[in-house]
């Protein structure tokens, strides 16, 4: 067994000083929700995505995407295609609309959805395109959009500042949604931000989510209650000035992880699209085998109390509540299938040190060995200083 040392978590949020500090005050306010830090919120991160963008803050991502679809018009008697490939809150949102989620398979390199697998699935019903830019990696956008007279609503929830030919996702499409679960790369505690150019789709999205008023008691439309909290607002404030230091020190980590970790194995490193620059909120290898091999290397790697994860072992369209949209002749989601089956999330956030990399590296040699044969001496230990 090796030496005991500090877990490495596979996620860590960074929640300090300066949040407590924002939260604090705004409780002191006695302004707590849908006030003027919702509003600087709101304004801070169109200027950090795009010029002429308009945000809209909402109580979660998968508001933020329910939203989006509610405010195009989007219900019963539509199809939206999606991947199944994705945490189940991309077809959630669907499903709660009424409209049909209809499953098209990825590209096995990126893990987003493959546009030519995109337009097989079109029919007259298809009324929107979402694509998820999944583990940060930007999907097709350019392609999904050029191609299909449809509304993209972009899954951005795991991709905050990832951005594709140097333009931020969640400016391709119709709308974009983010969410600020604790575990994404910046964090409201809960919280999503729905992203348009659109500035009438902006306006209906401030309505559905304050029960269609603007005016207090003079409710132009149906809606529901989506606000976010100005406590929320404030420690997402701190965290948009946090992102880009962050989003530097994950490509720096994921770098590293790239040219260390052992391939001789059979270990897929994830490399970036052409033109992608990756939020790397998941960093993602793949086992050879089956979830077996994989379950095994799980336990090596918390063996050297590492923690890794699973995202997704089952695609949506395996997931009982979907059990009803499959077609008669059943989905043919290869690619899906085979990500679901290998795909493993080792450590990459920004809390990392040149040591807890190399020891990631020094795990993945034991976790998914070499051949007997073919296989070069191993390496030497890999050390590293504390950053
Ligand atoms: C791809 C994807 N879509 C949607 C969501 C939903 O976001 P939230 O948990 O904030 O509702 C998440 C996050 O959990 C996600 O990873």
């Amino acid at each position: 067994m090796p030496a005991q040392r500090a877990p490495i978590h596979l996620t860590q949020p960074s929640i300090g000083q300066a949040e407590i500090a924002a939260a604090t005050a705004v409780l002191r306010s006695g302004l707590v929700v849908q006030g003027p830090e919702v509003a600087a919120f709101e304004d801070e991160f169109a200027a950090a995505l795009a010029p002429g963008a308009h945000c809209v803050a909402v109580n979660s991502g998968t508001s933020a995407l329910h939203l989006s679809l509610l405010g195009l018009g989007i219900g019963p008697g539509d199809e939206v295609i999606v991947p199944s490939f994705s945490f189940a809150a991309t077809a959630n949102a669907v499903k709660l609309t009424g409209a049909i989620p209809v499953f098209a398979d990825i590209d096995p390199a990126t893990y987003c959805l493959d546009p030519a697998a995109t337009a097989a699935a079109l029919t007259p019903r298809t009324a929107a395109i979402i694509p998820v830019h999944l583990y940060g990696h930007p999907a097709a956008v350019d392609t999904l959009a050029d191609r299909n007279q449809l509304a993209l609503v972009e899954d951005a929830c795991q991709a905050h500042a990832a951005t594709l030919h140097q333009r931020p996702v969640a400016t391709f499409g119709a709308a974009g949604a983010f969410s600020f679960y604790p575990s994404k790369n910046m964090t409201a505690l809960e919280g999503g931000m729905i992203t348009t150019f659109d500035p009438h789709l902006a306006r209906t999205l401030r309505l559905l989510r304050n029960q269609g008023m603007e005016q207090r008691y003079a409710n132009e439309i149906v809606g529901g209650n989506w606000r976010m909290t100005d406590v929320a607002a404030a420690v997402g404030r701190v965290q948009l000035g946090r992102l880009p230091a962050w989003t530097a020190q994950r490509r720096a980590n994921a770098q590293v992880l790239g040219e260390t970790l052992p391939t001789d194995g059979g270990l897929q490193v994830p490399r970036a699209a052409a033109g992608a620059e990756p939020a790397w909120q998941q960093y993602v290898v793949r086992i050879p085998g089956g979830p077996g091999e994989r379950e095994r290397a799980q336990r090596v790697f918390a063996a050297h109390d590492i923690a890794t994860g699973v995202y997704y072992p089952t695609p949506i369209h395996r997931l009982a509540p979907y059990a009803d949209t499959a077609p008669r002749h059943g989905w043919d989601l290869p690619h899906t299938e085979a990500a679901a089956g290998q795909v493993l999330a080792l450590p990459v956030h920004p809390g990392l040190t040149t040591d807890d990399l190399h020891r990631i590296a020094n795990a993945a040699d034991a976790a998914v060995p070499a051949h007997e044969h073919g296989r070069p001496a191993a390496p030497a230990a890999r050390t590293g200083a504390h950053r």
